[in-house]
């Protein structure tokens, strides 16, 4: 059975760069969307053109040179924000204007002394004036995650019938469960007149650190497009990673949804961003973090020498990583040792094993991670003699 396609809208360059002292320039920002465009995301959310002259120039910039993406500028539901937008992205190939609103009664009252009436009226308005520049229209409901479905469901009804191509249903608060924010795009699914007009989308915030289950959630009840970051930054707790949700769909084909992303880059572009942003990738970071496919504990090693898939559910080379690694720890066993050792050009019989991982005991035993080097002068520290073979 052939899977049906989610759509990658990545956000790094907008809802990402939000993050304090990530701020990027025009340039930085180039290379970043190349980079987006070659991975395969199917629309680049470029900035919110008229926050500053800066954003306004970095998505005129990026509209001219991505080549297959469509590329996104955000906006308020404010007329001005629109004509900006539209002016930034006038150079772009496939242009894409995200105008939207708060619809949460919490949004609604303290955000904009409003009511829900005159909120869906100014959706509307938004989304008809947007039509007036480009086709693609995507409308977010923000803080749609504690928006009541019903009154979210009148609003989307709206915006659609006004010409928006995408709802963005964004948990912005992070809030909900999976099982809640999952029902919502099933809610929305069945009560929508004209849904089949528009592509349902994920927006998720980390704040609970649900963000990748929650977008998960969304596909598996109807939504089609995740929008999500590199390395899952974003404002307060992030995004959704986009390696994330790109590999569990991968990993579990019985979803039937898959992406166009080339998992081979994924590593890489982890690395660009972070060394971009000078916000560093936490080690632990599923997929593209520097332990994601490294083994330390003796149990856990052993295993993955003798066949990979024991403890790894990913081929390295998959996202991009050269092959697991062993980490010498006073926490490994003889398998790991042998297995490190062999590597810098020792093949170690069973007595010489036994010997030299007495002395390895003692070392690791004084130091956090045993290194290529140390190996070398823990088996010239061993009572039997030890020949290199290389
Ligand atoms: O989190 C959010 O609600 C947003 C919208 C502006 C799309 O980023
Ligand atoms: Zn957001």
């Amino acid at each position: 059975m052939s899977k049906d396609k989610v759509d990658i809208f990545d956000t790094t360059l907008r809802d990402g760069e939000q993050v304090p002292g990530c701020k990027l320039d025009t340039k930085q920002k180039l290379v970043i969307a190349e980079r987006l465009d070659t991975l395969g995301v199917d629309i680049i959310e470029a900035g919110f053109p008229i926050s500053s002259p800066g954003d306004f120039k970095s998505v005129d910039e990026i509209a001219k040179i991505v080549k297959n993406a469509t590329v996104c500028g955000l906006t308020r539901s404010v007329k001005k924000d629109i004509e900006v937008a539209a002016e930034a992205l006038k150079h772009a190939k496939r242009p894409r204007i995200h105008t939207g609103i708060g619809t949460s009664d919490s949004h609604i009252q303290f955000k904009f002394n409003s009511t829900r009436e005159k909120i869906l009226e100014r959706a509307v308005e938004a989304v008809k004036y947007a039509k007036t520049f480009v086709e693609d229209i995507e409308f977010y409901a923000e803080d749609a995650g504690r928006t009541d479905n019903e009154y979210l469901a009148r609003v989307c009804e709206a915006v659609i019938k006004a010409g928006a191509t995408v709802l963005n249903i964004p948990d912005t608060t992070g809030y909900c469960l999976p099982h809640e924010y999952g029902a919502k795009m099933k809610y929305l699914r069945e009560n929508v007149k004209g849904i089949e007009k528009a592509t349902l989308s994920c927006h998720c915030h980390n704040d609970l650190g649900l963000a990748t289950a929650n977008s998960i959630e969304g596909v598996i009840n109807g939504a089609r497009q995740i929008e999500c970051t590199i390395n899952g930054i974003g404002e307060r707790a992030g995004n959704t990673s986009l390696e994330e949700v790109v590999m569990v769909l991968r990993q579990h084909p019985h979803l039937n949804l898959d992406t166009n992303i080339n998992s081979k880059l994924l590593y890489d572009t982890s690395q660009m961003v972070s060394q971009k942003m000078g916000m560093i990738v936490q080690p632990n970071k599923a997929i593209v973090g520097s332990n994601a496919f490294a083994h330390s504990s003796g149990i856990h090693q052993d295993g993955v020498i003798k066949k990979r898939e024991t403890y790894e559910i990913i081929d390295p080379e998959d996202v991009g990583v050269n092959e697991s690694s062993i980490v010498l720890t006073a926490r490994s066993g003889r398998a790991a040792l042998a297995y490190r050792a062999k590597k810098v050009g020792y093949e170690l019989t069973k007595v010489q094993l036994d010997s030299v991982y007495e002395e390895f005991l003692k070392y690791a035993d004084r130091k956090k991670e045993v290194l290529d080097s140390d190996i070398h002068e823990i088996i010239a520290s061993s009572p039997v003699n030890v020949e290199s073979i290389v």
